[in-house]
């Protein structure tokens, strides 16, 4: 193995009640059900497709793009209002020291997000500088569970997707680094997945365990 591939949202930050708090504010105000559990199945899969599943409760059922579009910026915006109280306090001490032991060993290390947001997450947290590569919603038409934003990441890494280990916490991750042909480590809900090839507790684990491609000496 060569690089770490990792999924932003749940698995090296926490944002899934942000984006919860987003999706509410926008479907109460249009008078659309939504809940935790729908939320959960948001986890991964990109902002029109969310929209999509959300949509599913509203008894209006004729949405045109342009209302979609709006939808999605109008979520965006409360979503975006509430990433601009993260700091770098909220990547957890394991998750740096992890990145850090991993680059110390040699492996290239890549964001693989569906997320449009990355960028702007990642500055927040101050972890820009600490990435070889972004791949994210900004870069891809197909969100996962499609393996486009993996196979982006290898791409710009310049490693073979064989080469690719994938950390994700959404079960569409963990079928997308599969369909890349790159190894799954489900985290989070994805530990419980049994399609992943590694399922770990905490990002900690992965130093403890040795992938092959290490650096001697
Ligand atoms: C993923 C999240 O990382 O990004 C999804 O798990 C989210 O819940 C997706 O829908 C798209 O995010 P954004 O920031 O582009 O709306
Ligand atoms: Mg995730």
């Amino acid at each position: 193995m060569k690089a770490f591939i990792f999924d932003l949202d749940g698995v090296i930050v926490f944002t899934d009640r942000y984006h919860y708090l987003a999706w509410k504010r926008m479907a109460d105000r249009i008078g659309v059900y939504f809940d935790e559990t729908i939320n959960n199945r948001l986890r991964g899969v990109s902002r029109a497709k969310s929209l999509e599943i959300i949509l599913e409760r509203s008894e209006e059922k004729r949405f045109s793009d342009a209302q979609k579009q709006e939808l999605m910026e109008e979520k965006n915006s409360y979503y975006k209002e509430l990433l601009q109280s993260m700091t770098p306090k909220d990547v957890d001490q394991e998750v740096r020291e992890t990145l850090e032991v991993l680059r110390r060993r040699g492996y290239k290390l890549a964001i693989g997000s569906s997320s449009k947001n990355a960028g702007f997450i990642l500055e927040r947290i101050g972890l820009t500088g600490v990435f070889d590569a972004v791949s994210d919603g900004n870069l891809i038409t197909h969100s996962k569970p499609n393996p486009e934003v993996f196979l982006k990441a290898a791409e710009l890494l310049e490693v073979s997707p064989v080469e690719c280990c994938v950390v994700e916490d959404a079960f569409a991750g963990i079928d997308a680094a599969k369909a890349a042909g790159m190894l799954a480590i489900g985290i989070g809900d994805a530990a419980g997945y049994e399609a992943a090839d590694i399922r770990i507790r905490s990002l900690a684990e992965l130093k403890n365990r040795n992938f092959g491609g290490e650096k001697s000496g």
